[in-house]
């Protein structure tokens, strides 16, 4: 499950859970400072719960002292890994050389690896993008190998370039390129919509896993399905789409503090609304509340509307 920010919950990934014992669920971005320094404000968002395993938290910053203080503060509570994030393109991110940034300045990305690596006694990986203005294959191999040689556990690629944004597709054949010249395991990422997908894209590429961001929010159970298909069989289940919505919307008011329920409550239903033929007019009526028990009642309305929306039939394979 890729780190999404506002969106990997652990309402979400209780509800990711539920459907796979595998998959691999990554907190939210977080900010190496605020985890450095010990703030009160980040106690939720860096909580472990007991369905977090196997779990990695992501942090975000661009000092080698503070990223190597919160790796091993978050190292502390147990994970499988620490991600350090040199993907995210937001411009308020990237101007204080964190995120995508760290790919335009190798030299500083290798220090905080450094840092990280002697002081996160878990394993340490790192989510990167094709690169910063442009995708340039050798370049993006040296990195990736000066990656490996600092003692990077395993690397997920999105294959696309930071300023690129999610415009054009991901280009899979750079993801293929770095499998190829590595020895760490390589997991690709970007544009998989479907199970089928991503077993294809697995297999095309070679790549070692694949990581899945905004259709694994619109189908928590995606993992499930790309489980079986890996297994070379095949899966039908149906889902109680209402059920799904009430059990994230009540797991972030349970688990959040008040203040983070609207982002966080609009964030999941812009994605999951997309499994119900009247998405836009729910999502609108949505978007206007502040309080999950509000968002519930609007969704509970919708289905005893469109009762025969509530089970939807998923299947993947023959
Ligand atoms: C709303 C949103 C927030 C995201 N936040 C993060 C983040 O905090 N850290 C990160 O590494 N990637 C973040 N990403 C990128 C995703 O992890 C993933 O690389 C990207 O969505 C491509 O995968 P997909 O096509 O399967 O969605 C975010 C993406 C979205 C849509």
């Amino acid at each position: 499950m890729a780190p999404m920010a506002e969106i990997t919950t652990p309402a979400l990934r209780r509800a990711i859970r539920r459907y796979s014992h595998g998959a691999v669920l990554y907190s939210e971005m977080l900010s190496a400072g605020a985890i450095a320094a010990g703030s009160s404000m980040n106690r939720e968002m860096s909580a472990r719960h007991d369905f977090d395993d196997p779990f990695v938290f992501q942090i975000v910053g661009a000092k080698p002292a503070v990223m190597a203080a919160a790796a091993a503060r978050l190292a502390e509570q147990g994970c499988r890994a620490i991600d350090i994030n040199m993907g995210c393109s937001a411009p308020d991110i990237m101007k204080t050389g964190g995120g995508a940034a760290l790919l335009a300045d190798p030299p500083r990305a290798r220090e905080i690896v450094r840092a990280c690596r002697s002081a996160a006694p878990c394993g340490l990986t790192v989510k990167m993008r094709s690169g910063y203005e442009r995708t340039d294959l050798p370049a993006l191999l040296d990195f990736a190998r000066m990656l490996q040689d600092e003692g990077v556990n395993a690397i997920t690629l999105h294959g696309r370039h930071a300023k690129l944004g999610f415009r054009r597709t991901a280009d899979w054949s750079a993801v293929r390129a770095v499998k190829e010249r590595l020895s760490i395991p390589v997991i690709g990422n970007g544009d998989i919509d479907a199970a089928e997908t991503a077993v294809r894209r697995l297999r095309e590429s070679g790549c070692d896993g694949v990581m899945i961001g905004r259709a694994a929010v619109q189908a928590p159970w995606i993992f499930a399905l790309c489980d079986a298909l890996v297994g070379g069989g095949h899966v039908v289940r149906d889902i109680d789409i209402e059920a799904v919505f009430v059990d994230v919307l009540e797991g972030i008011r349970d688990f959040l503090e008040e203040k983070y329920h609207r982002s966080r409550g609009h964030r999941f239903c812009f994605y999951f609304c997309q499994n119900v033929h009247f998405s836009h007019e729910l999502f609108r009526t949505i978007r206007r509340e502040s309080a999950i028990d509000a968002m519930i009642a609007l969704v509970r309305g919708y289905f005893a509307r469109n009762p025969h929306e509530r089970v939807k039939t998923v299947r993947a394979g023959a």
